[in-house]
């Protein structure tokens, strides 16, 4: 009897279990398409031998191929055979992320000689993001974050998925395909102080758009007076001009002023280490005590996430910036990737130009970095895209990186043909 009854348990219970595990996911539908992600698998299905990519972020030298930069190829020669693959410590690299914190804050900082900056290694400059925005949450856990319109779409799934309520504030302006200042500098003024500021600090994605200095001299002044908190995604720094000092600018004016802010690094662009997933997230602190506690809940959050960070990606980035010859030809790599961008741009322009095209197109030089807006609306996409087999985002973004001496005078001339009686 106790035996039949122990049976009768044992049954139900598997045949419970059983009926539950065939439901688990039954509710769950497919998530939908990521937008450049999907811009990406429609360009590999089409046959056509036209077809141009513009759509994904990633830099292709001037036969449309990707490419890895000398200094990454001579870094990984010094470092195959050499070194061990042990665990990085929680924090990653500390030669990594010195040397990713002089390109921020400056070689010479004093932020840096006080070590007031708590900074970790992160997967790359998505995963700095996530780590700040989980930190955020954590520790001002009725905060929000306030960002641009537009912004790299990513940037809203980071901070929905961190439980960070978003606010959002103006910052392209259609009509002159340029900066709305004053809409941006009166969210700044409208937000409750002490609100967090999400800010791209060159080459914004997608617009291209970025302030001028005098302009970036003001926003922080602005947002000094409401003690918000600055937090700066730079995913870019040597993409928009050639040189990684200048495009640090925004951020050194932040912090002439004395702002305690955020930085997220990735080398993915600037190093062309994309599947790497190396950067790091940096936030200055008030003095070493506190950023010794800041960086210690940084890693907090990370062991459980993945622990560590990987070490490959990190070796190459320290031993290419440890080393003033691989560093020099790092610069001059980093200056022809922008460069090239920069005259595919010119090209464009005189390109619709000389097809006589009745539409300015000066915003396509006057914006800077990988991206170009160019104010083509989703409908002329989709006949770019259907008629002329061109890949790209519905927002009219263009990758700059995606256009070549070979294909531009294609892409003039479709982009002319369907803006010419817009
Ligand atoms: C504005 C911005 N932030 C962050 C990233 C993150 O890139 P990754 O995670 O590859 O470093 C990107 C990439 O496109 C970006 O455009």
């Amino acid at each position: 009897m106790a035996l039949s009854r122990k049976l009768f348990q044992h049954r139900s219970s598997v045949s419970v279990f059983g009926a539950r595990s065939m439901s688990w996911w039954r509710s769950v539908e497919p998530a939908p398409k990521d937008p450049i992600l999907g811009v990406t698998e429609a360009f590999l299905a089409d046959p056509s031998p036209e077809k141009i990519n513009v759509g994904v972020g990633a830099y292709r030298d001037d036969k449309g191929k990707p490419v890895v930069l000398e200094c990454v190829r001579e870094a990984e020669r010094r470092i195959a055979g050499n070194l061990n693959m042990e665990y990085l410590p929680m924090g990653g690299s500390v030669n990594m992320v010195e040397e990713t914190l002089k390109l921020a804050y400056g070689e010479n900082s004093e932020l840096i000689k006080d070590k007031r900056i708590a900074a970790v290694q992160a997967l790359s400059g998505t995963g700095a993001c996530r780590l700040f925005a989980d930190f955020q949450k954590r520790f001002c856990p009725d905060s929000q974050i306030y960002i641009p319109v537009p912004t790299w779409a990513n940037h809203h799934n980071i901070w929905r998925d961190a439980h960070v309520p978003q606010k959002t504030f103006h910052y392209y302006h259609p009509q002159s395909k340029g900066l709305d200042f004053a809409g941006l500098v009166d969210d700044i003024k409208n937000a409750p102080n002490g609100s967090f500021f999400l800010l791209h600090a060159c080459a914004h994605n997608p617009t291209g758009v970025d302030p001028s200095e005098e302009q970036w001299k003001e926003i922080s002044k602005k947002i000094k007076e409401k003690g918000h908190f600055p937090f700066f995604d730079m995913a870019y720094q040597g993409f928009a001009s050639g040189d990684p000092e200048r495009d640090a600018k925004a951020i050194r004016i932040f912090l002439e002023d004395g702002h305690l802010l955020g930085i997220a690094q990735s080398y993915a662009k600037n190093m062309g280490l994309y599947g790497q997933r190396v950067g790091c997230l940096s936030v200055l602190c008030e003095d070493e005590k506190q950023a010794v506690a800041v960086k210690s809940q940084l890693q907090m959050l990370a062991r459980p996430m993945y622990s560590n960070p990987p070490v490959h990606g990190a070796l190459i980035v320290s031993t290419i910036l440890g080393d003033p010859d691989l560093k020099k030809l790092w610069l001059k790599e980093v200056k022809g990737m922008a460069d090239r961008i920069i005259g595919m741009r010119t090209a464009l322009r005189e390109n619709l130009e000389k097809l006589g095209s009745p539409l300015s197109w000066e915003h396509i030089t006057n914006q800077i970095g990988m991206f170009c807006y160019s104010g083509m609306t989703p409908e002329q996409v989709d006949r770019l895209t259907n008629e002329f087999h061109i890949y790209m985002t519905r927002n009219g973004r263009i990758s700059m990186a995606g256009v070549t001496t070979g294909n531009v005078g294609y892409l003039a001339n479709a982009v002319h043909e369907v803006t010419k009686s817009a």
